[in-house]
Order: structure tokens, then sequence, then C-alpha cells
């Protein structure tokens, strides 16, 4: 692909109905819980991107094959602590924090060393969020700074932990989750609350785990060396995938949508949440499950009268990757809208806050950026004539996904650099885009 991607006209208005990719996080965990398994496991619709081969390709690093076939993907799981690898294997988590994060717990008790890297943006991420706790376990991590590459050395002498997980982590909350896998006794999370994929995969696969939903926080207790068998499952559409078609449409005159097929974990939603009290026509229709996970049909309408939003943070880490989405719905809407508790987006691929807050000002909308708030002085009638280039985003796949919706929606000529950053998590992105009637020049 080119290196950049023009778009010169908005989107003309359509009423289709599409599917998305396999859902990122979901497609990571099975990887990862299959390689644990014993036995064949075979998974049906696992995202085909970059993170996901990735996972794939460490798997295999430490002595986990898998098969990519026509609709499903098999993973030859060697049970737990089953890795067979050499001292100072090297693996590759390239722009995933996801993986990276996740395959350190299960690590834990692997006696041979293994050296994390990552791709330039992972490398600036921070890694003490697990490093302390995975340490607890006896893990032994080396590293510079809490940066990658990271020198991971397990233990036979495992120890269960008791953890506050204070981030409103998903990732964190996983890592330790898949330590004590290996761990023997009790392992003990409280763990404010972020995306539950973990522990529903946890009882799917019938691992003992007991769950506390308190108001802010779950406690999660998990009973360690319990060996499972292999699985089949099935990957449910990506709702953060979804999203940037469900911005598309309702910014989008006299349009409509019906994603199908889509993950509406509660954990999830808060991008339909927030935009349903701005006053988007969205509905969730036909709820089913699926592998322990609510699926639904997600239909939305062009909105013509948004209104700002105020959200209590607690929302946060429910929409935490749709958060600049929200910022560009707010931008058309009528009134001021304000984000509280937003530290999070600055640790993600880029700084998500400082790339949203000069997005918005680069189209025109007056913001107040703070270390952890954002104000949106939204403009319904914003209506772009200008040139806009969109640059220097860290191959942040979900700017460059954002860049594309605003230019459809909004007007103006763009030139949008990185079209390759989509490999990262929706390959076929800019294909669903061409078929919805979008005109884009390489
Ligand atoms: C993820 C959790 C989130 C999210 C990331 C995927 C996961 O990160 O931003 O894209 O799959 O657990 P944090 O848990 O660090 O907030």
């Amino acid at each position: 692909m080119s290196k950049s991607i023009y778009i010169n006209q908005k989107i003309k208005s359509f009423r289709k109905k599409i599917f998305v990719s396999g859902d990122k996080s979901l497609s990571i965990r099975f990887a990862l819980m299959a390689s644990q398994a014993i036995g064949k496991s075979r998974i049906y619709n696992l995202l085909n991107s970059e993170d996901v081969l990735s996972a794939l390709h460490c798997l295999k690093k430490v002595g986990v094959k898998s098969k990519n076939k026509k609709n499903y993907c098999e993973i030859y799981g060697n049970g737990l602590n089953g890795f067979s690898f050499k001292n100072k294997t090297v693996i590759n988590c390239q722009n995933s924090g996801t993986l990276a994060r996740l395959i350190c717990g299960l690590l834990a008790k692997s006696t041979k060393s293994v050296i994390l890297k990552g791709d330039k943006s992972l490398s600036k991420r921070d890694f003490s969020r697990i490093i302390k706790p995975l340490n607890l376990f006896g893990i032994k991590i080396k590293s510079k700074n809490n940066k990658l590459p990271l020198k991971i050395m397990g233990t036979n002498y495992l120890r269960p932990i008791k953890w506050y997980e204070m981030l409103k982590s998903a990732q964190v909350k996983t890592s330790i989750l898949l330590a004590s896998l290996n761990t023997p006794g009790v392992t003990e999370i409280h763990a404010l609350k972020s995306r539950d994929h973990s522990e529903r995969l946890f009882k799917f696969l019938k691992i003992p785990i007991s769950i506390k939903k308190k108001k802010e926080f779950d406690l999660i207790k998990i009973k360690g060396q319990h060996q499972y068998k292999s699985f089949v499952a099935k990957v449910p559409g990506d709702i953060s995938s979804a999203s940037f078609f469900i911005l598309l449409a309702l910014l989008s005159k006299d349009s409509e949508i019906i994603i199908k097929n889509v993950n509406v974990n509660k954990t999830r939603t808060g991008i339909i949440d927030i935009l349903k009290k701005m006053n988007a026509k969205i509905k969730i229709k036909n709820h089913k499950m699926l592998n322990g996970e609510e699926i639904a049909d997600i239909n939305v309408k062009h909105s013509e009268k948004l209104k700002a939003i105020k959200p209590s943070p607690l929302i946060n880490s429910r929409a935490i990757d749709e958060l600049p989405l929200i910022f560009l719905a707010c931008s058309k809407a009528q009134g001021v809208s304000y984000f509280r508790d937003l530290g999070e987006l600055r640790n993600k691929e880029q700084d998500r806050l400082k790339f949203s807050a000069k997005f918005l000002k680069m189209i025109g909308i007056k913001i107040v950026e703070t270390k952890n708030s954002l104000k949106i002085y939204g403009n319904p009638k914003l209506y772009l004539e200008g040139k806009y280039v969109v640059k220097n985003f860290m191959k942040d796949h979900r700017a460059f996904m954002m860049s594309v919706v605003a230019a459809l929606s909004l007007g103006g000529k763009w030139k949008i650099y990185d079209p390759d950053s989509i490999k990262t998590s929706f390959p076929s992105f800019l294909n669903k885009i061409r078929k919805l009637g979008a005109k884009l020049h390489q």
C-alpha cells in the first residue's frame, strides 16, 4: 500500500449491513489460552491481523505450533507450563501491548530466559505495571526503566499473590490471571473495573475462578494448577472496530448501518452508552451468547441533534479505546463536553489524549487539554473545507481510522499517512469503507 491516502469528498449517504472482523482482545486471549490446553484447539474467525499473528509467532518461538486453515486456526497446546525453548529465546510482540503484557504471565514457570521485544511504539510503553505483581509471584524480570526489552525468568517456586489492580487495566489483571494458572494455591486480585474477557474465558474453560462484583471493583480468586482441555470457540466481531462505522453512520447525512454479530460485553460498550446519552440513534438487537460472551447486531442511524456530555470517569475503562472517537462525536454536539481521569490514554500505542487534542484543534474545535482531562466546545454546524494532513502518529491504527471517518463525514481535503497501520487490528477496514461507497485515493 502507498504511504498515504487522499480523501477529497464526503461519503454519499449509505444504508448497509456489514460484518467487522474478530475481536482483537479475544483473539489474543483465545490463542494464549489454547497454548496451555492439552491438545488441539480450533478457533473460528480468529482475527487475521498483525497483533494476532505476532501472538501465534511468539507461541511458535516457545514451542507451540499453530496452523491457519480457511475458516479457523488450530493451536496445538502442550498443557500448563508446556512451553519448550532454549535459554535467551527472543520473542517479538511488535506493536501489541496486550500480547506483551499477557505472555509475560504465561512465562511464570519457565526456567529458561526469554527476551521480550517490540516495535518503536511498544518500546516506549510502561511495563512496571506488570513487573511489580509478577515479581511477587517470584518471576524475575530485568529491564531498563521498565521498558522493553525485558528479560524474563520464571521459577519452579511460584507463590500465589494478593494484588490491588488500581489502573483499571485488563492487561494487568489478565497478566496476573495467566501467571496464576501455573501457581499453586489461591491468587487474589482486587481489580478496579476493566474488560472481563479473561474471567469469562476462565469460566468457559471451567478453570476454578470466583468473582465477587462490588460497585467499583471485582474481587477475583483463582485456584491454580488446574489442567484444562483443548476447546473449540468462535470469535465475535470487535466492537472497537465496529465503532469506526458507528461514528461514520452517526455523522453522515441520511445514512444507516447494521453491524452484525458484534461482541457487546458490558465492559466494552461504553461508547454506545455515551453516544446514546448524546442523543445518538443506536439500537442493539438480536442478543445471543457465544462462548460465554454476549453478541448482538448494532443498528445506527444518522443523528443530527447530538448534545454534549460530561460522563463520570467510571465509564472510561468501558470505552478506553473508543474515547478519541467519542471526542470526535462531541465536536459536532451542542454544548461543552468534559472528560476527566484520562491519564491512561497517554499510555497507549501513542499518547492518544495529545493526538485527540491536536486533531480537534486542527479541525477548528476549541478544546482545553490538561494532564488528564479534555474539554470540547462542540459545533453542530461543523463543516470542513480546508486542507488537513494527519501524520506522525506512531503508526497508531486507531488514529488512522478515526482520521478517515472524520474526513468522510466532515468534508475537506485530507492527506492521511500510514494506511498500513490498520494491519495491526483491522486489515479489511479500507475495503469495507470503500464498499460503503467512499472514494479514497492513493
Ligand atoms: C486490552 C485492554 C486495554 C485496551 C487494549 C486491549 C486487553 O488496555 O486499551 O487495547 O485486551 O486487555 P488496558 O487494559 O491496559 O487499559
